[in-house]
């Protein structure tokens, strides 16, 4: 089979016109050539000389293959001996080979499938030369014109245009070759120089002083040394190169000139290395743009970590989709745009953490891994807990609401998961919930805590020092003012029917059925304000909510509805009455025994409560205006991504 494999592969360099070729095929299946022989021998032993001999009788262009070792028979031999394939033999065999002519056929040929044979015809003449790739030719045969006759030769006037096209042709492949190639050869020849130029630190220089990029300004005028990453690289002729600098607290912009850009490593330098640049910061002139308005005139650099030549382009750009983006968002997340988002997303925890914290909530961090449901089985992710079954969490909500006879209001910052197959541009697998319980309110003081959370963290992130970020992202953001639209599920069905939102299926929303996500948006986006959209049918909704006492069919429940975004927040007062809540389990088939620990909540002293959750990813959408929760969070999970 090695044999097989070398001589096809050398004949195939050879000439693959050959192969297609009657006197070939002949050549290849005549019963008892060398070739065969050799080929079709059931014992293989590998000898090298013999290949070279092969290699060297075949024209000088198959000499130049590269030598395979090659197998030779042993069995169907009448010495038995090893037999080694001779020159002459094969010399001798090619000799005998007639060049076949190549057939075209306007009508039946096709350039691209065609094999130039009388079965399979090229199109056109000019792939035949083409395919036969030098001078001469061998006879060409075009469609013919006499009745019956299928093929005849080229005409000579034809042949003669032809081959002027076709040297063209090939004068500019090779011209193009031959560029590329000098080119490549100069390219080596620079990197190769390069690696005689070296570039150190000047010691009679002023020390340099490290800083991160956004605390430069105190140090204009004076030496300093950054690390970072090149966030964008321009080279300008061969003495100057422009790095944009990252170091994840800003951008920087850095002059390499001369050596320090003509050394091995700047020739190398690509997109997403890390380097230390030393050098002077100065403000740069007027009327020119710079990141923080100043740049750093470098005198000396290091690499630290090299990058793949052509940088993250190559991975990540403008023709990316969607899938290809996601698969690379480590990559991807080291945009601009993205860090962004991520930042914000940094700033907008932190206005939660601010606000719970000056209203004197207790933080506290509930376990993840559970045994109880808590907004239906459907959704639930279950896992073998050392044998016994457990899920992820859907919600800390049960927990907290142990936590605030010990604590008073608490609050928690968690992850929680949905097994959610809904592809929608606002679910996700895992999401980070901000949750927070409060005992001895009413349902109007929970709707105020719910206004009050949204409007106070918008201000807070809005008078932060990042605040630019998001008017960066989102430029109409506006704070939302109190109090908010309140819209009873009842009305929000009148409003469905009085606008013309439907259902699916063209019918009207009637009591108990739940309004999808498109309708509720397209209400939401109608109005243009916040919502709190309140008493969904307790059919609707989880085993623990408190029935409205004035109208039983009805909970005191909530959802907080955004524009652009739809339901950011769902809560509710809790049935705080032990048999209550019994009754709540057995309309759910839930079996209490797992939640001893919830119920104790009700014998050991209950009170009215009531808490919420709000999911983190949905309202950076609203913040940012942003298309989709994946946007959102650092590493979206959802049905059909678990990576990176
Ligand atoms: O309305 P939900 O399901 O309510 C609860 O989990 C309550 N136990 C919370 C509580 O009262 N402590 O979820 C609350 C919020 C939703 O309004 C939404 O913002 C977010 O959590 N959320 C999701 N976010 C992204 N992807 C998903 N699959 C989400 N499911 C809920
Ligand atoms: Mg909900």
């Amino acid at each position: 089979m090695l044999l097989h494999r070398a001589l096809s592969s050398t004949l195939t360099r050879f000439s693959y016109s050959f192969l297609k070729s009657a006197s070939l095929r002949q050549f290849v299946s005549q019963s008892r050539t060398p070739a065969q022989k050799i080929a079709s021998a059931p014992t293989q032993k590998i000898a090298s000389a013999p290949t070279q001999k092969i290699a060297s009788a075949l024209t000088p262009k198959i000499a130049s293959a590269p030598i395979l070792p090659l197998i030779v028979p042993t069995a169907d031999i009448s010495t038995s001996a090893t037999v080694l394939m001779a020159q002459d033999e094969v010399t001798e065999s090619l000799s005998k080979m007639e060049i076949s002519p190549i057939y075209t056929s306007d009508k039946n040929g096709s350039d691209e499938k065609g094999e130039g044979t009388e079965d399979s015809p090229f199109k056109t003449p000019l792939q035949a030369m083409r395919h036969w790739g030098k001078t001469p030719f061998p006879t060409i045969f075009v469609d013919s014109k006499v009745e019956g006759e299928q093929f005849s030769v080229i005409s000579q006037a034809q042949m003669k245009k032809l081959t002027k096209v076709y040297q063209r042709e090939a004068n500019k492949t090779d011209n193009k070759a031959k560029k590329e190639a000098e080119e490549a050869a100069k390219r080596a020849a620079n990197l190769e120089e390069s690696k005689s130029i070296t570039i150190s630190e000047d010691p009679s220089l002023p020390t340099a002083t490290a800083s991160k990029i956004t605390n430069l300004e105190q140090y204009r005028g004076q030496r300093v040394k950054v690390y970072g990453w090149v966030h964008r690289l321009r080279r300008q002729g061969k003495n100057m190169a422009f790095v944009v600098l990252r170091d994840g607290t800003g951008f920087l912009q850095c002059i390499l000139s001369d050596n320090l850009c003509k050394t091995y490593e700047a020739l190398l330098l690509a997109t997403e290395s890390s380097v230390q640049i030393f050098g002077t910061l100065k403000e740069v002139p007027e009327g020119k743009n710079a990141p923080g308005g100043h740049e750093l005139a470098a005198d000396y650099w290091e690499i630290v970590g090299r990058s793949p030549a052509g940088g993250i382009d190559n991975v990540l750009n403008v023709e990316s989709n969607s899938d290809v983006m996601y698969q690379n968002r480590h990559l991807w997340i080291r945009g601009e745009n993205m860090s962004k988002i991520l930042k914000v997303r940094h700033a907008t925890i932190k206005a939660f953490r601010d606000h719970y914290y000056d209203r004197d909530y207790v933080e506290v961090t509930p376990p993840t891994m559970v045994q109880c449901q808590v907004e239906g089985g459907s959704t639930l992710f279950k896992f073998d807990y050392f044998g016994e079954e457990a899920y992820l969490t859907q919600s800390s909500q049960l927990y907290l609401e142990t936590c605030i006879p010990a604590l008073g209001n608490v609050y928690c910052i968690a992850q929680s998961y949905r097994a959610e197959s809904s592809h929608t541009r606002r679910h996700l697998s895992e999401f980070t919930h901000i949750e927070g319980e409060l005992p001895f309110i009413t349902f109007e003081q929970l709707l105020q805590a719910l206004e009050d959370l949204v409007c106070d963290t918008a201000e807070r992130i809005m008078t932060s020092k990042h605040s630019q970020l998001v008017l960066d992202i989102n430029p109409n953001f506006k704070v939302p003012q109190r109090p908010f639209k309140r819209m009873d599920y009842r009305d929000a069905l009148q409003y469905c029917k009085e606008h013309d939102i439907k259902k699916e299926d063209g019918t009207h929303f009637e009591f108990g059925d739940d309004i999808p996500e498109a309708p509720e948006r397209k209400m939401t986006d109608m109005i243009g304000e916040p919502i709190l959209l309140c008493r969904f049918p307790k059919a609707m909704k989880s085993f623990y909510m408190q029935p409205d006492l004035a109208d039983p069919i009805v909970t005191e429940s909530v959802d907080l509805l955004l524009p652009n975004v739809g339901e950011i927040i769902g809560g509710s007062m809790r049935i705080y009455d032990e048999k209550e809540l019994d009754a709540g389990f057995k309309r759910e088939g839930i079996s209490p025994d797992n939640y001893y620990w919830y119920v104790d909540q009700r014998k050991y002293g209950t009170t009215p409560h009531g808490g919420y959750g709000l999911g983190l990813e949905r309202y950076l959408m609203w913040l940012l205006n942003s298309n989709n929760v994946r946007e959102t969070c650092l590493y979206p999970r959802t049905a059909d991504r678990c990576k990176p």
